[in-house]
């Protein structure tokens, strides 16, 4: 970055951070503030990529299918690759729903205090774990919901689901997106996902068409 650029930084920064905090204060929203003190005190986190109107758009509608397939009522949800903690967020906010606690789990260690700023004012009951979801221990912690929207994101999507006790509900997310290059196993269709996730139940299984690509959803018990 040259001298040039970094006053202009700042300045979007400062900006970012009045103007989210000043949209927080008029309509009265924890998650919005969330967001206004994560630009605020992390400001090297992407945030605005993970609150991006597609992320968003994407995590309705897992809101919205979760609840219309499953109801809205979970002692206890696990987040895997739950990056910023932006859906954490989003079903905290959901007066739908009624949650005990949910736990978000991502392998980056830069991602669990910016979840946790995020999610502050839920912090009774959200916490963020710096850990691999291959190595949880989902038998003893018995989630009653677990939420993987980053299934394009990790190698062997069955592999990971074999870990989970039977009977557990799930809800996955993968897409089509081939080009991106951290997106290690997307699948063609949303045929090709059902396969590959291999559910011992399902309850919806759709698709929602983006722009540059279609992301697809299974929730269901494993
Ligand atoms: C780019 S983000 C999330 C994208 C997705 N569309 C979403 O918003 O849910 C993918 C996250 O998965 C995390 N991740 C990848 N492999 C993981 C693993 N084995 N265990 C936990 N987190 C993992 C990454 O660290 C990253 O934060």
């Amino acid at each position: 970055m040259t001298d040039a650029t970094q006053p202009q930084e700042a300045d979007w920064r400062e900006n970012a951070f009045d103007l989210t905090r000043g949209i927080a204060a008029y309509v009265d929203n924890p998650l919005v503030a969330g967001l206004a003190r994560v630009i605020g005190r992390h400001p090297d986190a992407d945030v605005a990529n993970a609150f991006n109107h597609k992320q968003v758009a994407c995590k309705l509608w897992a809101r919205d299918m979760l609840l219309q397939s499953c109801g809205g009522t979970y002692r206890d949800i696990w987040i895997v690759g739950g990056w910023y903690g932006v859906l954490a967020a989003m079903l905290f906010d959901d007066t739908r729903f009624a949650i005990g606690r949910i736990t978000s789990i991502d392998l980056d260690d830069n991602v669990a205090e910016v979840a946790e700023t995020l999610n502050s004012a839920n912090a009774e009951r959200f916490s963020a774990v710096t850990g691999d979801m291959y190595r949880m221990d989902y038998a003893t912690g018995r989630p009653d919901l677990v939420v993987n929207t980053s299934c394009e994101h990790i190698a062997n999507l069955r592999a990971w689901l074999d870990l989970l006790p039977p009977g557990t509900r799930v809800l996955l997310q993968s897409n089509d997106y081939f080009s991106e290059p951290t997106h290690i196993a997307c699948v063609p269709s949303l045929e090709a996902f059902t396969v590959q996730a291999g559910l011992a139940t399902i309850d919806f299984a759709g698709q929602l068409p983006m722009k540059k690509y279609t992301r697809f959803m299974l929730i269901g018990t494993v």
